[in-house]
């Protein structure tokens, strides 16, 4: 897999799956979760050598460029290329570069790729990854592009389905949000489409005077709710008036319709569409899928970068 472009989550299949999750059970999280206190050297700098005392040093330079606000994606690429004991660097506001002077994107893509090793790139344009990849000589991971794709926060998802709930086939998937204009929610139904199972969509750009009450036979089947707030940058004008009017939150209410061992997922940033009594409960698992997105993206870096 050394050199493959991670663009649109069409391209994940059983076989890129679960290898990548082999190598997140196998070797990251044993790392994190018991193996770090007793590591020869707990320097995360070396952990480079995780593999074996012997193994090649992960001296490896990752570009980001972020034309679009990110916290998680851009955060825990950083901290999973550093965990691994490399490094980044940032092309900045997209102000700043070139591009403003009138320097195509191919153009940038051919000159800060002699830079780095891999570039991560999230943008609002579904075809900038593409563009990028095409002149870029080390491969381009999309971090987010338009409404449609966010291919590694699909990746992470499903991980965290597959460890929660002990498998993917045949479980019962609500999914309740923004749903033409969640990048999020495109990648997931995209990925989710590869295993035999159960979705249902409550799209509350919509449904917005429904009460939720119309679907509390969907909510109690539910083994899995995924939740993403409304997304306003998409709106225009109307999408200011609708934040906040309190008639599309998920509240503990809702709650109580679910199975004990149901979970509620929610790719952040949280905004208003959660109460705060339900981010108390134990079945509302965004911290690990947090956790989860840098473990995944650790064990894609490494795949891209062919560094076993
Ligand atoms: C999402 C995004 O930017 O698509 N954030 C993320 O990467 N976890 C979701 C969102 O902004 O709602």
């Amino acid at each position: 897999m050394r050199g493959t472009h991670i663009l649109t989550t069409r391209q994940f299949d059983h076989e890129f799956i679960d290898r990548l999750f082999e190598m997140v059970d196998k070797k990251v999280r044993p790392f994190f979760e018991k193996d770090r206190d007793r590591h020869p050297n707990p320097r995360l700098a070396h952990w480079g050598t995780w593999d074996s005392p012997n193994a090649r040093r992960f001296d490896y330079l990752m570009g980001t460029i972020f034309c679009q606000p990110s916290t998680r994606t851009r955060m825990s690429f950083e901290s999973a290329m550093k965990r691994l004991g490399g490094n980044s660097i940032d092309f900045g506001p997209e102000a700043h570069s070139s591009v403003v002077k009138g320097e195509t994107w191919q153009d940038t893509a051919e000159v800060i790729s002699q830079y780095c090793d891999v570039l991560c790139v999230r943008t609002q344009l579904d075809e900038l990854p593409n563009i990028i990849a095409e002149r870029s000589d080390v491969p381009v991971i999309n971090c987010g592009s338009g409404r449609n794709e966010h291919p590694t926060q699909a990746l992470l998802d499903l991980y965290t389905i597959k460890q929660l709930k002990g498998k993917v086939e045949n479980l019962n998937v609500v999914i309740f949000g923004d749903i033409e204009n969640a990048r999020t929610i495109a990648s997931l139904k995209q990925i989710l489409s590869l295993y035999p199972l159960d979705i249902v969509e409550i799209d509350l750009m919509k449904r917005l005077t429904d009460p939720l009450d119309q679907y509390i036979e969907i909510f109690k089947k539910a083994d899995v709710v995924y939740i993403t707030r409304m997304q306003k940058e998409w709106h225009g004008d109307l999408g200011s008036t609708l934040i906040g009017t309190g008639n599309h939150r998920f509240t503990e209410k809702t709650l109580t319709l679910l199975k004990d061992d149901a979970i509620v997922m929610h790719p952040g940033p949280v905004v208003d569409e959660v109460t705060y009594e339900v981010r108390k409960d134990p079945r509302w698992v965004y911290k690990q899928q947090v956790k989860n997105g840098l473990y995944v993206r650790m064990a894609l870096l490494k795949t891209v970068l062919g560094h076993h």
